[in-house]
């Protein structure tokens, strides 16, 4: 699937948003290589803390539905300002761990684009490695 098409799936997923706070709609679609996607929408909650952005949202989904970070092509994200919504630090740290570093991620509002990968989402992440001396 080109970038556009999967740029313009994640548009139709922003009409999902429960922003009734922030009134700051977001939408993406994990495309997987099966040629399967999954929308993600951020659905906020009147306890604020509780909001679940759109990128982990459809990323969510693609593991609720036994999705794993082998299967998954690309990300694309959309917000309805006019800066891009680059994803924040929970996303970025629920990203790194649940997408290959080299996946892409495509980034848009109306009127810009940007492309960026999960790798440079994040310098030394902490994983799943990191808790092994832990036990
Ligand atoms: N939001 C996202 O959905 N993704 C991000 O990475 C940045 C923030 C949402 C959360 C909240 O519903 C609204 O944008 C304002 O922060």
């Amino acid at each position: 699937m080109e970038d556009r098409e999967l740029l313009n799936l994640a548009f139709e997923a922003m009409k999902n948003s429960y922003a009734p706070y922030s009134n700051f709609h977001v939408g993406a679609c994990v495309l997987c290589k099966d040629g399967k996607y999954f929308y993600g929408a951020n659905i906020e909650n009147a306890s604020y803390g509780a909001t679940n952005c759109g990128e982990r949202s459809a990323v969510f989904a693609a593991y609720s539905n036994g999705y794993r970070k082998g299967d998954i092509e690309k990300l694309a994200i959309v917000s309805d300002g006019h800066r891009i919504a680059w994803p924040c630090g929970i996303c970025r740290q629920v990203l790194t761990e649940l997408l290959d570093l080299d996946t892409p991620i495509l980034l848009a509002t109306k009127d810009k684009e940007d492309k960026i990968l999960v790798r440079d989402l994040m310098p030394a992440i902490f994983g799943p490695e990191d808790l092994e001396d832990g036990i």
